[in-house]
């Protein structure tokens, strides 16, 4: 499972690239104005850090500026994913990109449908987001089944991305289905660690350990 952190923060990015877990990175508009940085800086600083693919999204709704915004996002280093959304105008920007040998992630996608799309329109990656279907009381990790069973049955080679992870449960069950790459905050990644057992033997150790009076070194 390939492991992309959704954020802008660069130096969350780097603390978890350092431990080597991070297979890429992906941004939208929202963790952008979180970040507080502008769009090309600090993008251009990601990909510096980041070997694999960083996506950056368009914000225009017309192709013809999706195209002209995108284009400026590739320039920015070679390991760009050019984000789109999934709408009409969206499919023709990624068959643009697509044909021009970038690699495109198409985004907002909430049904196999749209993923099927996506797929016939070239896209590197299809990013369902599976915690906005859970909070409308759909079920997103039954859309990630859908497509991979879609994908396989026909050969895609677009990649599915999980994104919208909202817990560590989620990464499992997305796993247990065979996504290809999951999307989630560091946070969350970072509290795949958790466990209370982990917890409770490293204090039963501790506590042995000190009564053995001898030292490591
Ligand atoms: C993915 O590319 C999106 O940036 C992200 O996963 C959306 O997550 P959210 O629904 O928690 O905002």
């Amino acid at each position: 499972m390939k492991f992309f952190v959704d954020t802008a923060d660069v130096a969350a990015i780097k603390e978890l690239n350092d431990l080597g877990m991070v297979d890429g990175v992906t941004t939208n508009p929202s963790l952008i104005l979180k970040s507080g940085r502008d769009i090309i800086e600090v993008t251009k600083e990601i990909c510096d850090m980041v070997e694999g693919p960083v996506s950056a999204e368009v914000v225009a709704e017309k192709a013809e500026d999706m195209i002209r915004e995108g284009t400026k996002l590739a320039a920015i280093a070679p390991n760009i994913a050019i984000k789109v959304p999934l709408t009409w105008d969206g499919l023709k920007a990624c068959r643009h990109f697509s044909d021009a040998g970038h690699m495109v992630n198409v985004t907002l996608c909430f049904s196999a449908a749209q993923a099927i799309l996506a797929a016939k329109a070239g896209a590197t990656f299809i990013s369902p987001f599976i915690g906005r279907l859970d909070d409308i009381h759909l079920d997103g990790v039954d859309l990630i089944a859908d497509i991979r069973e879609i994908y396989d049955n026909y050969g895609y080679e677009t990649q599915i991305l999980a994104a919208s992870i909202r817990s560590v449960n989620h990464i499992i069950e997305v796993g247990k289905i065979g996504t290809d790459v999951i999307t989630a905050p560091p946070s969350v990644i970072k509290s795949m660690i958790n466990h209370p057992l982990t917890d409770k033997g490293l204090a039963q150790f501790n506590e042995d350990w000190a009564k053995t009076g001898q030292k490591i070194g």
